[in-house]
């Protein structure tokens, strides 16, 4: 299994190079932030307590999302060569759970590749997307309170990954081909 951990601010790119990796490495894909708008969408218990969190900016509890997780990897069963995790962890306990939860299974993260992009620039292209995705969370308060808890909640596993001698810095800014083929090359190199 070769894992990966995609890890960037809201609109890195997290979800678009996601896209990329899938198709040429045959992984799998959970996006933390999918999986909540879904049980959102069918109005689930999850969904409904996710909701407050995801439409105020601000995170769900640790404890929720490292059960979610467990169950979604189970659910890749063999059928695929590695999984990307796309917006998790976002803590440091989420990390640690993930580090745990892949040890009991003999498995590990291989890389965590961080997209670094600019603020201005993220900034731009959510309030662009927010203009048709339809993302409760797309609109300029509610980015300014994902990017505050980027900065004071997730940026500091760039430290806790490069601890564990895993992390891989990736400038995010140019066409999504010129940024794939960056991340390609580290993929490539693992
Ligand atoms: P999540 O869904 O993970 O959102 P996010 O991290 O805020 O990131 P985005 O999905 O907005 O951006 P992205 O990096 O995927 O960029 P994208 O490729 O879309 O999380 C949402 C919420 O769920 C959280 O706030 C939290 O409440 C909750 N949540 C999720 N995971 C959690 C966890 N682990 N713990 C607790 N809570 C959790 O690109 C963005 C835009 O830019 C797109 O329009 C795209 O087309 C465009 N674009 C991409 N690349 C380029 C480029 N190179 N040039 C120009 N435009 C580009
Ligand atoms: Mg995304």
């Amino acid at each position: 299994m070769k894992n990966i951990v995609i890890f960037g601010a809201p609109g890195a790119g997290k979800g678009t190079q996601s896209d990329k990796l899938i198709e040429k490495y045959g992984l799998g894909h959970i996006s933390t932030g999918d999986v909540l708008r879904n049980e959102i969408k069918n109005g689930t218990e999850l969904g409904k307590t996710a909701k407050g969190y995801i439409d105020n900016g601000q995170l769900i509890p640790d404890e929720l999302m490292v059960d979610i997780l467990a169950s979604v990897y189970d659910g890749f069963g063999k059928e695929h060569a590695g999984v990307i995790f796309d917006g998790f962890p976002r803590t440091t306990p989420q990390a640690e759970a993930l580090k745990k939860m892949l040890a009991e299974r003999g498995h590990k993260v291989a890389a965590m590749i961080e997209l670094s992009v600019p603020e201005d620039e993220l900034m731009a292209r959510l309030i662009n997307r927010g203009k048709e995705s339809g993302r409760s969370d797309d609109n300029e308060e509610t980015i300014k309170k994902r990017l505050n808890v980027y900065h004071t909640q997730t940026s500091p596993l760039i430290d806790w990954y490069a601890k564990e001698g895993i992390h891989h810095h990736v400038e995010g800014l140019g066409t999504v081909e010129e940024i794939f083929s960056r991340i390609a090359d580290v993929v490539d190199g693992l």
